[in-house]
């Protein structure tokens, strides 16, 4: 059995994790915004985070038949929203959070006023890289604005709840976290498939992954927030339960939730299936992700 740095290192390839940073570097240098705003910009979206919804685009692009680097510009623009979604987040009026990828949340290093704007610069900054893509360039941009609404629809659900009523926790708990998280994850796969010209199958194949890792990706990032420490995930913890959000352990409690995650692991195995040996890096990265600390 291979160890877990060795695993981490296969899925965060180093080549892969330098060409995502430098275009989302690019893209930020090329703005017309001024330059305080790429400031701030550039402090929620540069030097920290897992990369993981660039790298899941430029892995289906391949998994597809395609390479990596045609998946750049639309992997991009996913980590854009997703950059954008994170600061809006931490805000005093969502989860009031003070840190993020191990330093100060953005409205604690420059302000509330210039968050704001820096989410919704990411935003449109998001739409720009997805129109810059070279094949699909108009249900790229489809794919990255439905998903975009998703995530804040499910924020909504998230922070101010609004569901009808007789709607079970358990069905809510899946319907906000397939919005908040799910839908980003699943379009960084969908626009990847796209970006490298995917047949219908293989296309299906990719999007059911996707919607199944996206699931398991907030359920562990629930199990995180009641397991581990501050230091360890790089953003406050334990937060979720003082806030009464609907999370997998608040559902299911922690044992099940470990359950859900293995589950939720081995139908994903199963999905990538059909791709034969296409699907050897989307294994590994269904591996990490069940089984991540951070
Ligand atoms: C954190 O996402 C927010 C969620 C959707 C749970 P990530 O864990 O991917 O955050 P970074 O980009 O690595 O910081
Ligand atoms: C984040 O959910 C979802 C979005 C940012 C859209 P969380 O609120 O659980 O994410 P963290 O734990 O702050 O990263
Ligand atoms: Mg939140
Ligand atoms: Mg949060
Ligand atoms: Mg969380």
């Amino acid at each position: 059995m291979r160890s877990a740095p060795t695993v981490e290192n296969d899925v965060f390839c180093p080549t892969l994790m330098a060409s995502i940073e430098s275009r989302l570097e690019r893209f930020i240098h090329e703005s017309s915004y001024s330059p305080p705003l790429k400031t701030a910009v550039g402090y929620a979206l540069l030097g920290g985070g897992k990369r993981l919804r660039p790298l899941l685009a430029l892995r289906c692009c391949e998994a597809v038949g395609a390479s990596t680097i045609d998946a750049l510009e639309a992997g991009s623009a996913v980590e854009m929203v997703h950059a954008f979604s994170l600061v809006h987040d931490d805000l005093p009026a969502l989860d009031n959070d003070l840190m993020r990828r191990g330093k100060p949340t953005l409205h604690i290093a420059m302000g509330e006023a210039m968050a704001i704007l820096a989410g919704d610069a990411l935003l449109a900054l998001a739409l720009h890289a997805a129109c810059s893509t070279s094949r699909d360039t108009a249900r790229i941009a489809h794919e990255v604005t439905n998903a975009t609404s998703a995530m804040i629809t499910g924020q909504v659900y998230d922070t101010l709840g609004g569901f009808p009523e007789g709607v079970p926790a358990h069905e809510r708990l899946h319907i906000i976290h397939n919005h908040k998280t799910g839908a980003l994850i699943r379009c960084a796969c969908r626009v990847g498939a796209l970006c490298g010209g995917a047949r219908s199958e293989d296309f299906a194949t990719i999007d059911h992954w996707g919607d199944l890792i996206g699931l398991m990706f907030q359920a562990v990032d629930d199990l995180l927030d009641v397991t581990q420490s501050a230091d360890h995930v790089g953003k406050a913890v334990g937060k979720d339960v003082d806030a009464g959000k609907l999370t997998y352990p608040s559902v299911y409690g922690i044992e099940e939730t470990r359950q859900q995650i293995m589950r939720l692991r081995s139908d994903a195995l199963a999905t990538l299936e059909t791709l034969g040996s296409r699907g050897e890096h989307l294994i590994s990265i269904t591996e990490f992700l069940a089984a991540r600390t951070k």
